[in-house]
């Protein structure tokens, strides 16, 4: 059920320690980037978590008694608001904001506390929600509760979720035809979802391997779960070489199973990939507003991109696509030209088909017909995903980018690369030691006469002097990069 309408602060709770008992308080006060104040948990991504009152009263029904919610050990219960997918939503809880980051996970905790919670709190984000504070001040119970915003124009594609146990993606194979969402329940089954680009774009790929990493642990279990999952991590790592997102998801999660102890290491595992999903979903959004400042004041903005760089390829808002989305939100009127993108038709199958979803005008052309849409001055500028960026700034993307920029560059119209920080990969100095995956000819030899041979490179590399710029969640940046690097400002 959604609820939109006003409602009400029904309990505070606080935690005084980590691990001791939630205080239920008549009063308290949100600090702003920090939390409840005196809760052990402040900072971070969660700041504060709320749970929903309707969900307990239907917990009473379903387990024939009331249970006490502070067993949830969440900060704020609330009712008359849905809290379900209510990501990157703002919360006003009497003169205080709450921004939305994402669903919290039950753990073991709960059937310590109550057998069977775990399961029940499992579904539709029953467990509750944790965000950040962007408002603080004073709080009561009876303060009212509402959304402040309106939902974006369109949700984020969901596509890569963890949900029952299992990793869920939208298959990509099957788009545009089909939207069709597929539980991958083993290692094996994202390892080849990965292979066979039914999840697919270079953010995407990190946060769907991070996921499959944490599915291992999950289905072995102590003792065997720090095995299950260093296996699950060398067989993802195998999976596809050029984008570096996936090897920074695996590795991040790699530093997680010497830290945390056997039995902890699942559901430490699947928090890591959930925040690296949250953070994907921030980070869209910021590239999306940092993208505003390159568009020009022409109406319609005249915009050509290659492959897909949207919602599909990421957590769900896009890198190439997110300034179009947020310029859309702004009602700026947006023309998009999509290279079909061959073999695989990334932005024939995909972003005709996203950018169609959301009602921004999009026309398709043949990746040879790039070339003359710029020399004839038909757009404006052109903005592209990337796989990995060097740290001089070459960039792998999908094959055909370069051309496009060849083009670009020739027709003197501007060449952008949207990429979050997770694509730069500054350990490796230039495009010439970037691994760039061959695919099988099959894929470019289809209506090929017999007999005839294929070359099937799924990447280039665009040398860093035909960029114009790279959009990032830090701005629209130049080499060195000197915001996005450990320790630089
Ligand atoms: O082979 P794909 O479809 O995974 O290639 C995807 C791309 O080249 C994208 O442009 C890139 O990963 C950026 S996605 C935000």
């Amino acid at each position: 059920m959604t609820r939109e309408g006003n409602g009400v602060l029904e309990a505070i709770f606080r935690k005084r320690a980590h691990g001791g008992p939630m205080d239920p308080l008549t009063e308290g006060r949100l600090v702003a980037g920090e939390g409840l104040a005196g809760n052990a948990d402040q900072g971070g991504h969660r700041q504060v978590t709320l749970i929903e009152a309707e969900v307990w009263d239907a917990l009473a029904r379903e387990f024939g008694h009331p249970i006490d919610p502070a067993a949830r050990r969440a900060n704020l219960m609330v009712r008359g608001v849905s809290l379900k997918e209510t990501r990157g939503r703002v919360l006003g809880i009497g003169s205080c904001r709450v921004r939305i980051l994402g669903e919290t996970r039950p753990c073991e905790l709960m059937d310590q506390a109550v057998q069977g919670l775990r399961n029940a709190l499992s579904p539709d984000w029953r467990a509750g929600a944790f965000g950040e504070v962007l408002e603080g001040g004073p709080i009561a119970l009876g303060d009212p509760v509402a959304w402040q915003e309106k939902p974006m124009m369109r949700p984020p594609f969901d596509t890569v979720r963890w949900d029952k146990d299992s990793v869920r993606i939208i298959d990509q194979t099957r788009l545009p035809g089909v939207l069709e969402y597929r539980r991958l329940e083993t290692v094996e089954e994202v390892a080849e979802a990965i292979e066979t680009l039914a999840v697919r774009g270079a953010p995407a790929i990190g946060i769907a391997a991070a996921y499959g990493v944490a599915l291992a642990a999950h289905r072995a279990r102590a003792p065997e779960a720090k095995e299950a999952a260093r296996k699950a991590r060398e067989r993802l790592a195998r999976t596809r070489p050029t984008a570096v997102n996936l090897f920074g998801a695996l590795d991040r999660q790699a530093e997680l199973f010497d830290t945390v102890p056997e039995d902890r290491l699942a559901v430490a595992l699947l928090r890591e990939a959930d925040r690296m999903l949250e953070e994907d979903l921030e980070t869209g959004r910021r590239i999306g507003l940092a993208g505003q400042s390159v568009l020009p004041d022409r109406r319609p903005v005249r915009v050509l991109t290659h492959c897909n760089a949207g919602g599909l390829a990421t957590g769900g808002w896009g890198t190439a696509l997110a300034p179009l989305y947020a310029a859309q939100d702004r009602g700026i009127e947006i023309d998009v030209w999509a290279d079909e993108t061959r073999p695989l038709g990334q932005g024939r199958r995909l972003t005709a088909w996203e950018l169609a979803q959301a009602g921004i005008p999009v026309r398709l052309l043949v990746d040879g017909a790039a070339a003359s849409a710029l020399m004839r001055g038909a757009v404006d500028l052109v903005i592209v995903g990337a796989d990995r960026i060097a740290a001089n700034g070459d960039t792998a993307n999908k094959i055909g980018t370069l051309s496009v920029a060849l083009a670009a560059h020739a027709a003197g119209i501007p060449f952008y690369v949207a990429a979050p920080a997770t694509t730069f990969d500054f350990a490796t100095p230039d495009g010439s030691a970037i691994p760039v995956e061959e695919r099988s000819e099959r894929e470019v030899l289809v209506d090929a006469p017999p007999g005839v041979r294929g070359w099937n490179p799924a990447f280039d590399v665009t040398p860093f002097r035909l960029i114009t710029g790279w959009i990032t969640e830090a701005g629209v940046l130049m080499p060195p990069f000197a915001a996005l690097r450990p320790g630089g400002t």
